[in-house]
Formats: C-alpha cells, structure tokens, sequence
C-alpha cells in the first residue's frame, strides 16, 4: 500500500501570536518569505504526497487565498523579468492537490483528524502539524513513511524535550529502543511531570492506518477537554504495533514566538543571497554584546 494522502490541521486559534492573529491565521505567519504551510507542502512532496487535506476553521479564508492561481501578480513578475520569485510562487500550486475541510468547532486535534476521514477513504496516511517545523537534508515525513513499509502500524515522529515541555506535548512509555527507533508501549497526552513515562515527546508528523478512525470516533474528551489524536493511537496501540522515529534533523516548534524567530534565523541561513549577512549582523547585534 503506498502513502498518497496526508492531512495538516490548521484551525487553531493562534492566541500565542496575537494581536498578528487578529488579522492573518497563524499558519500564514511568514519564516523569511513563506509561510509555514509552504515548508509542509514541501516535506510532503518530497515524500511522494500527491494528495493534501487542509483542515481548516470557517473564517480561514487566507490559506486557500495561498493556493490560488494569480496572473496578475505572474504577469506582472514576468515583465519585470523577476524569474526566481515567479518560479517560486508558481512552484507551490503544482506540488499536490489541496483540499480543504471546515471544522465548524475547536474540539481538538483528534476532532480535527476526523473530519479528514471522506476524504482520506481506505488507506493509512500521514498527518503534519505545522506548527512543527522539521529542516534536513531528508523528509522526515518520508523517513517515517520507509519506516510504515517496513512495520504496517502507527509511526511517530519522537524527540526528547526538557522537564518543563513535558506537560504541553503527547510523551510516549518506551518498551524498547532500537537505534532511532522506539517500540511504544503507550502514549500519553500532556502529562504532569511526575506521571510522565520518559521525556521524549510526540513531534508534529504521524503516519496512521485508517483504524485511527474508528478510534476518534469512539474515545472521549481528554487533556484539556478535548479529544485527544493521542488517546485515539493509545486505544489503537493494542491493535497494531507503534514506532517512534527519533528523528536527526533540525526541529523548531514555531507555535511560540521565540521558535518562531529562531527558525526564521536558522531559514535565513541556509540562503545563499542572504546567509553572510545576516551571519555577520548577529554577531554585532548591538544588545549582544552591552555588559
Ligand atoms: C499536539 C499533540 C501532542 C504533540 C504536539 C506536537 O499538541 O496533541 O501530542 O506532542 O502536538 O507539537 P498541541 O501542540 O496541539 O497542544
């Protein structure tokens, strides 16, 4: 069976980025010069995603606004003979096929999975949270789908995190470790420190068979009131086998601000028409370097 499909939830609210998120959805908030979504399309591509479902609240109206076909702007790049940017917007619309799906209430992020389910059909897929950024070389979404091919089951993306991230994250109770694989006995979402199993956590990226379904249907509220995608792989961990991929690449969690601008610098970095500069402002930042 071959991973086609792949669903990114985008409804939330974005309180850590307001007043920005009065006005744009969090999702659109540019890394240097696109938004995080453009980087997810990318990584899903790269992974052979020909099919992406955007889960989306009802006022989201920018995100779709993102995928739209715009001759005017083309023909206006094309005459002033801009090639690169043309190139660059035009990149994004022919990588996969978007669809969207309204998610009328914040019920949580297992609820928003949910509502992929027509359209996701018989077959196991992948799932990005954006709000997790992941840079390499390497799709990690595309390590985790090899992974799928070789052990049919739940595959995560796993990182350990420090004490006080544990309450905020799904964190899994390790039966054994292999390398940068983890055979996972159960997960647990948002933890208090002293009930946490381990300290590696659930990163943003999933592959999941479509027996998730069934799960998200039948389990009820969890942590924070909402209805967990954690606890509905928990429930499906004694169906089908689970891995956690410790995953080697660079990891930003641009739901906070301060994620935010460190994968905006880490971005920036790896442009060639930009890296020396900015490499050499930094180092004489003027607050950097007062006593
Ligand atoms: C979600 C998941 C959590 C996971 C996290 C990764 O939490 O519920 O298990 O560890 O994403 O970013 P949220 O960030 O939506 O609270």
């Amino acid at each position: 069976m071959t991973i086609t499909k792949a669903v990114i939830p985008v409804a939330g609210l974005g309180t850590r980025f307001l007043p920005a998120t009065l006005a744009v959805s969090k999702v659109m908030i540019p890394i240097v010069d696109r938004p995080s979504i453009h980087y997810a399309i990318e990584e899903l591509h790269q992974a052979g995603i020909t099919e992406v479902i955007f889960i989306i609240s009802p006022d989201q109206k920018s995100i779709k606004d993102y995928f739209q076909p715009r001759p005017d702007i083309e023909t206006l790049l094309q005459n002033r003979g801009e090639t690169e940017l043309l190139k660059n917007i035009r990149s994004i619309q022919n990588l996969v096929s978007i669809n969207f799906v309204t998610q009328k209430s914040p019920l949580g992020l297992g609820h928003a999975i949910l509502q992929s389910k027509k359209l996701i059909g018989d077959q196991a897929f992948a799932v990005l949270l954006p709000d997790d950024l992941i840079f390499g070389n390497e799709s990690t979404t595309s390590e985790m789908i090899k992974i799928f091919y070789q052990n049919p089951g739940i595959i995560l993306a796993a990182k350990k995190v420090k004490d006080e991230m544990i309450s905020k994250l799904g964190i899994i109770d390790p039966l054994n470790i292999n390398g940068n694989q983890i055979h996972v006995k159960s997960v647990i979402e948002k933890p208090d420190l002293e009930n946490a199993p381990s300290n590696i956590a659930i990163i943003g990226r999933y592959i999941l068979p479509k027996e998730i379904f069934a799960k998200l249907e039948s389990i009820q509220p969890g942590a924070l009131g909402e209805i967990q995608l954690t606890d509905a792989i928990d429930s499906l961990m004694t169906e089908l086998p689970c891995v956690a991929y410790q995953f080697t690449s660079d990891h930003f969690d641009i739901g906070t601000p301060v994620g935010l601008v460190k994968a905006s610098v880490y971005q920036s970095l790896t442009r060639e028409h930009m890296s020396e500069d900015v490499s050499s402002w930094i180092k004489t930042i003027p607050l950097l370097n007062e006593d």
